[in-house]
Order: structure tokens, then sequence, then C-alpha cells
């Protein structure tokens, strides 16, 4: 069985993240959206929260399993018998932070191999944080995000 961890913030979830999940389902047995416990960040959804919201949204997928975790991802991968990390790449900006944790996590534990997805045209400039920025200041989050997920922005702002 090929079981990948998509791990991340998802500080909200967005329908960048959300289009990485659809294509890793179609290539591994089993996806598990990992929601990454960082004491260090402020967020503006608690862990649960998050996790909460990350199953709702992902519900009608029968292969992907919402999940938390904290320490060394690689760890949390081998613990879970998985082959591999799931990344998206947006762009040029995002290769280098994202080789060198690829570098790094294979040097942890050659066994892991990190895959990148290259995200879709439509959802290259999207982001969590500007997800967050725009609703903030009254933009219009239509499209970036879940429904729920604007309805939850919305509510904590
Ligand atoms: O959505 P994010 O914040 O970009 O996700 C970053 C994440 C969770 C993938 C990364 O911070 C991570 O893997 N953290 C776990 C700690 C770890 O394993 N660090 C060493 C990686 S080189």
């Amino acid at each position: 069985m090929k079981i990948g961890i998509y791990p991340g913030s998802f500080d909200p979830i967005t329908n960048g993240h959300l289009d990485i999940i659809e294509r890793a389902s179609k290539i591994c047995d089993k996806v598990i959206v990992s929601v990454l416990e960082n004491p260090s960040k402020n967020p503006m959804f608690t862990l649960q929260e998050r996790v909460k919201l990350i199953k709702k949204v992902l519900e009608s997928y029968d292969n992907v399993e919402v999940d938390c975790f904290s320490g060394l991802l690689v760890d949390y991968a081998k613990k879970h018998d998985a082959q591999a990390i799931i990344k998206g790449l947006r762009a040029v900006s995002d290769f280098e932070y994202e080789f060198q944790m690829a570098l790094m996590n294979r040097k942890l534990s050659p066994e892991v191999e990190t895959i990148f997805l290259m995200t879709s045209s439509k959802h290259s400039y999207l982001s969590s944080s500007l997800v967050k920025e725009v609703a903030k200041f009254g933009g219009c989050i239509e499209g970036l995000v879940p429904q729920i997920i604007g309805n939850a922005i919305l509510e904590k702002l």
C-alpha cells in the first residue's frame, strides 16, 4: 500500500491545497493530510479547529485521512509506514526552501521520498496568508477557499 503524507500548517486550507490533495489521492492508495502543531506560530485557527475544518472539507474522499503531528516529519512518516511526503510547488520562490527541506528529510530518512506536485496555474498565486490578509481588509475570497472555510474565516474576523 502506497501511503503519502501531505503536511502543512493549513491555516486555513485553500483551494490550492485541495487541488494537490485531490491529485495525490489518485497516485497514492492513502493520503494522510497532517496539520503541524507549531506552538511558535500564532495561527488564526487552533490545531483542533483546523483538523475539524479539513475533515469536513475532505469528507467525500475515501482514501484521505486527516491527522496532526509535532516533531520531525520523517519520524511521523515512518510511524505511519508512509513511503512519500507530498509537497505542492507553486513558483520558483517555493523551490529553494522546499529543496532544502527535501534534502534534509532525505538525510534524516533516505527511505522516505519527497514528491513534488506542481500547483495548477489557477492556484499559483494562492497562499493561506494572502487569503487571510485579503479577508481581513474586506476583499472577496470566493473561489480561493472552500465555502465552509470562507465562512469560518469571516466568523473569526
Ligand atoms: O504549510 P507549511 O507551514 O509550509 O508547512 C511546513 C511543514 C509542516 C511541512 C514543515 O515545517 C515541517 O515539515 N515541519 C516539521 C518539522 C521537521 O520535520 N523539520 C525538518 C524538516 S527539514
